[in-house]
């Protein structure tokens, strides 16, 4: 399903040629900058849940720093990056874990505006954004469960 699976998406290895002495990235998470930019997309992400209306009390706990984390950790693991989200969390289990947040067309939707306005802030090129906001479109209405 689109949440968990990273080949249900886009393959996390290019097979791009490596001119000789020159390091190529290999994944779309070193493509896009590692760790920096999964930084950078998650921070913006959560200084825009911050000030939402509708996602902002969705957050069981005051700081958003620990979630921001979370959210981080999954998503380097989906795009190809380390895997300290499983070794720490175990399976994703995505819709499981959204099961006690209440989340219809109208969470979704905020939700994905946040995302879009980080997306923006980030701004990788277009092929690697295209691909990122189609994940993120999928699998936010994946986590629809009113
Ligand atoms: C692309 C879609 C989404 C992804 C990849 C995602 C990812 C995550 C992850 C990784 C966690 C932490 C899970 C854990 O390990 O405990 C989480 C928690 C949470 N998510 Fe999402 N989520 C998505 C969509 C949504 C939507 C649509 C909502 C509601 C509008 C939402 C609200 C929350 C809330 C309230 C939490 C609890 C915060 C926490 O303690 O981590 N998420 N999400």
């Amino acid at each position: 399903m689109p949440s968990d699976s990273p080949r249900a998406v886009v393959p996390m290895t290019s097979k791009v040629p490596a001119p000789t002495g020159q390091t190529v990235p290999t994944t779309f998470y070193e493509a896009v900058g590692g760790e920096a930019t999964f930084d950078r997309l998650v921070t913006a992400f959560y200084a825009q849940v911050a000030d939402d209306p509708i996602m902002r009390p969705m957050y069981p706990e005051e700081d958003l720093a620990p979630a921001a984390r979370r959210l981080k950790m999954f998503l380097e693991q989906y795009w190809g990056g380390p895997h300290t989200y499983s070794e720490e969390r175990g399976h994703p289990r995505l819709r499981m874990r959204h099961a006690p947040f209440t989340i219809g067309v109208r969470e979704r939707d905020a939700w994905l505006r946040c995302m879009r306005h980080a997306m923006d802030e980030v701004a990788l090129p277009e092929e690697y954004d295209k691909a990122m906001w189609e994940y993120m479109e999928r699998a936010a209405d994946f986590m629809r469960n009113a």
